[in-house]
């Protein structure tokens, strides 16, 4: 086990109707005057936003509304959400959504502190933010773990190009998560939110070459077990507070850094995806992920055999040939697919329907390579040609 340092401050408070309790929750830190950011819609539908504004005005907090958060969050916006945030004085923003809007969220609070930085900057690692404005959340989409994770990932529209950093700038104050929220969130984002949930866990799990780490691996599996069955139930039935209970609970904890403690890892399929969903927009991160794991999964499991098996044996139900280890890995990967396949998760490029050519296969190695200068690191070291390989393979 390696060496770690595991900080996770956010303020968790779970359970049905936690989020009506907003107004008071603020209140409590003395803020006075905030930010309210929001997505495309849902939360009017919802009528949480209602719920939400009620709840600030009768603890007289003062706020702005600042909503139009798209999937796969772009700078745009967060730049016009800093000017807002500085011209209204506010104190706090409070990010009500899924991960998108708690990037934006995200974002515009480093922004907002650091006027004499291009906020681009942070993302492309040419400085890092000293301060932040604190930021919350109320959760209605169990995905992406933003609600207590230290990165924050936006796209830069004009190029097409999506980046994440990290930053204890990232951590929210609270996050809000009650189940009941996400009993509106269609099929299609259930299972892209399964996904994501898991391939955190799965990156940690296979994305680095660390021995001995009998106890994280052991809440890795079961985190994977649990996930897996409260995602079938939840796409069965959307109103199943408990498996939405669980998908919720997941999804922080799989992003929080808990199941990798004391592993080295390199989320490769997670960079491999941001180059896709950056170029097309309209992808879904989950939906991407499932499309490509598989296919990387196969392309290098040669390498690192027995911890792939053990995967298989151990979530998968696979019996383990020591004769072929690499037979009960693959055996493993082919339940996964499995598993995907019976939520409707696309499982190739094609799948996705977006319009993805040969062509940019080269595109999106080259800048997820730096055009061939950068590998990325893990179990198996993957330079350009082996991205181009796994789209390839993926398509
Ligand atoms: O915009 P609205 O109208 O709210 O609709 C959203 C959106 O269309 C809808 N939705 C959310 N809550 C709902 C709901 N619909 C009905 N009922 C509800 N309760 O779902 C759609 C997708 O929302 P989005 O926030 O984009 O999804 P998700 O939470 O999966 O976030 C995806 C983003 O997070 C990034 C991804 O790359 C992507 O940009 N990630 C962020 C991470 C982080 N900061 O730690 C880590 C992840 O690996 C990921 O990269
Ligand atoms: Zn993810």
């Amino acid at each position: 086990m390696n060496n770690f340092e595991y900080c996770v401050p956010t303020r968790v408070i779970f359970g049905r109707d936690t989020h009506k309790n907003i107004g008071e929750l603020i209140a409590g830190y003395g803020f006075k005057k905030i930010l309210v950011h929001f997505g495309g819609g849902s939360v009017k539908e919802s009528g949480l936003l209602d719920q939400v504004e009620d709840s600030l005005k009768s603890h007289g907090i003062e706020y702005v509304l600042l909503g139009g958060v798209r999937p796969n969050p772009g700078l745009g916006l967060a730049m016009e959400g800093i000017n807002l945030c500085r011209k209204e004085n506010v104190q706090f923003i409070l990010a009500v959504g899924g991960g998108s809007v708690i990037d934006s969220a995200k974002c515009m609070a480093d922004g907002v502190l650091n006027p004499d930085i291009d906020p681009w900057d942070f993302f492309m690692k040419k400085a890092v933010p000293g301060k932040a404005l604190p930021h919350g959340n109320i959760l209605t989409l169990s995905a992406s773990g933003s609600e207590t994770s230290l990165s924050c990932v936006i796209t830069k529209e004009e190029e097409g190009l999506k980046r994440g950093f990290n930053s204890p700038t990232h951590r929210p104050l609270f996050a809000v998560l009650n189940p009941e929220l996400t009993f509106t969130v269609n099929k299609f984002q259930t299972g892209c939110g399964t996904v994501d949930i898991m391939m955190h866990t799965l990156e940690r799990y296979l994305g680095g070459a660390t021995k001995d780490t009998p106890l994280t691996d052991r809440i890795a599996e079961g985190l994977l077990t649990s996930v897996m069955e409260a995602g079938e139930k939840a796409d069965k039935n959307p109103v199943d507070y408990e498996a939405r209970a669980t998908l919720m609970w997941a999804g922080s904890l799989s992003h929080d850094g808990l199941t990798g403690l004391g592993r080295d890892y390199l989320m490769q399929v997670h960079q491999l995806e941001h180059e896709l969903s950056g170029l097309y927009p309209k992808i879904a991160h989950g939906a991407g992920l499932s499309a490509l794991f598989c296919s990387w999964a196969r392309y290098v499991c040669k390498d690192a055999p027995m911890r792939f098996a053990q995967l298989a044996v151990r979530v998968f139900n696979q019996e383990m040939d020591f004769e072929n280890p690499v037979y009960t890995a693959r055996k493993g990967i082919d339940r996964l697919e499995a598993y995907f396949k019976s939520l409707d998760m696309p499982v190739s490029l094609r799948e996705l329907n977006a319009g993805i050519t040969q062509e940019d296969f080269l595109l999106m190695a080259d800048k997820c390579s730096s055009n061939g200068e950068k590998t990325l690191t893990g179990i198996r070291e993957l330079g350009r040609e082996d991205m181009i390989e796994i789209y390839r393979m993926a398509f």
